[in-house]
Parts: C-alpha cells; sequence; structure tokens
C-alpha cells in the first residue's frame, strides 16, 4: 500500500480529471441515511469510492459515492455514505477523504451522525449541535508522520467546532421550528454500543450524545485549517437510559423519521454559507 499523501494526490488527480476546474468549497459528509440531500445536487458528477481508493462502506444504506455540484447556489462535495473505525479501516483511510476535500478547495466541512442521547433530556429524533467532543476510542487520525503541508504536529482543538457555524445552525433551526440541542459528542469505536455502566461514566463527564463517527474527520478537517459542523441526529436513547434493548432497526428508523427536517436545515446552512 503506497504511503497515504501518495494515496491522496493520486485520488485528487483522479477526481480532478472527472471535474475539470469545478472547486468545491463546501463538504459534505453524509451519515446514515442522510444520502438522499446528495441527490438534490444540481449538474451532479458521481465517482465512485473504489475509482478513487477511498475506503468502501459495508453498512447498508450508505451509496459509497462522491458527488460533486451545486446545492443551494454553492458548490459542494458530498459523501454519500462513508466508512468506520468499526469496519476495520485505520483512521488514517477514514481521514482520507477530508484531506482530499482540502486539496480540492474545501473551506468547511458539514458532518452528520448518528448517536445515542446521554443526556436524559434528549428524545430520538431530536438534532444536536457538536460543541466539543471526547475521544473515548484511544485512537487518533493524525498518528504517525504529521503530514506538513496540511498542519501542524500538534493541532489545537480549543475551537474544534467553529463557534460561529454553531451559531448560525441555532438560528435557522429556531426559524424552522427544528428543536436542536447543543452538547459534547463522545466517539466510541463501537460496533457494540455501550454498556449503561459506560454511558452514566459518559454523562459524568458531561458528554451529551454517543456515536462511532465524526471525531476522526473532525480531527483530520481542524488540523488541515477547515472549518467544521458536526450534527448529531439522536436517533435512540443511549444504552441503560431506557429499560430496553438497543435495537439497530430504531436507529434506521429515527433517521428516516428525521430526514425531512435534517435536509431543510441542512440547505438553510449552506445556503448561508460563504
Ligand atoms: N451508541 C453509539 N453509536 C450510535 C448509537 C448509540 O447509542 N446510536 C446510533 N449510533
Amino acid at each position: 500500500m503506497p504511503e497515504i499523501s501518495e494515496r491522496i494526490d493520486a485520488s485528487v488527480v483522479k477526481i480532478k480529471s472527472t471535474i475539470g476546474s469545478f472547486e468545491p468549497t463546501i463538504g459534505l459528509i453524509l451519515g446514515s441515511g442522510l444520502g438522499n440531500l446528495a441527490e438534490e445536487i444540481i449538474s451532479p458528477v458521481k465517482i465512485k469510492y473504489k475509482e478513487i481508493g477511498f475506503p468502501v462502506s459495508t453498512v447498508e444504506g450508505h451509496a459509497g459515492q462522491l458527488v460533486l455540484g451545486e446545492l443551494q447556489g454553492k458548490k459542494v462535495i458530498a459523501m454519500q455514505g462513508r466508512s468506520h473505525f468499526y469496519e476495520g479501516h485505520s483512521l488514517e483511510e477514514i481521514t482520507l477523504p477530508v484531506r482530499v476535500m482540502k486539496m480540492l478547495g474545501v473551506k468547511t466541512v458539514i458532518i452528520t451522525n448518528a448517536a445515542g442521547g446521554v443526556n436524559k433530556a434528549f428524545k430520538p429524533g431530536d438534532l444536536m449541535l457538536l460543541n466539543d467532543h471526547i475521544n473515548f476510542s484511544g485512537h487518533n487520525p493524525l498518528r504517525g508522520k504529521n503530514l506538513d503541508e496540511f498542519g501542524a504536529r500538534f493541532p489545537d482543538l480549543t475551537y474544534c467546532y467553529d463557534k460561529e457555524l454553531i451559531k448560525l445552525a441555532g438560528v435557522l433551526a429556531k426559524a424552522q421550528n427544528c428543536p436542536m440541542h447543543e452538547g459534547v459528542y463522545c466517539f466510541s469505536s463501537g460496533p457494540s454500543y455501550e454498556t449503561p455502566a459506560e454511558v452514566n461514566a459518559l454523562r459524568m463527564l458531561g458528554v451529551s450524545a454517543v456515536g462511532m463517527s465524526t471525531v476522526p474527520e473532525a480531527i483530520a478537517a481542524v488540523h488541515s485549517g477547515m472549518k467544521v459542523l458536526g450534527i448529531s441526529c439522536i436517533t435512540n436513547m443511549a444504552a441503560g437510559v431506557l429499560d430496553q434493548k438497543l435495537d439497530h432497526a430504531e436507529v434506521i428508523e429515527t433517521c428516516a423519521r428525521v430526514n425531512e427536517k435534517f435536509i431543510k436545515l441542512l440547505k438553510g446552512i449552506i445556503g448561508e454559507l460563504s
């Protein structure tokens, strides 16, 4: 396997040979059930992940392709589906698409995910803006040789989730009557859900939602100087909050139920970005 920087360069060359001079400024990482937003992209160019060396997801409902084009008058690059650490990919691989976005000209990345509600005041179907995270996985995507062309060896994460973007998303959510929370997201490696004891511990640590994605991509994006907005769809209450077992079917079902309002909000946000 070639070095990651060579793989990034090779992906960029392949994508550029398909999109020509098109330069996306907004990157969208569309998690579970949100892939249909990419179907609304105007004059879309679709590129399968396997053609550009991106890790391919095995999870159902992830199309596994890039869609580039215009959305709300903005030039976007959307990941219709993403890979996860629990599938066996390294974090270096999972963040390869974020690095590629940077090289294509992206300035802002919007990362969405499905998450379990740790905060007992949340309900399945609620949305949450990430204002910080806890990396519970013990892994970091920037481990290994630093890619100096992207950023510093020891990047600062004090403002990982952009405050202005959080404010903008909050204002738009309110205008759309879309109930919205703000809180700390915890990245758990999965694929098993957390235990009730872990969820209780996370609550004590100040976590509001827990999921199996987003943090690696956010770290890589901030490392390379891009702004990040993270939004969770609370698909279920995390383990032990309710006296019942967790079921992936509930995650899918909630994503489907929330899809319309989530997409409306994302389109509103994209429309307001510079
Ligand atoms: N835990 C971790 N990841 C998740 C959950 C959860 O409860 N729900 C959806 N993704």
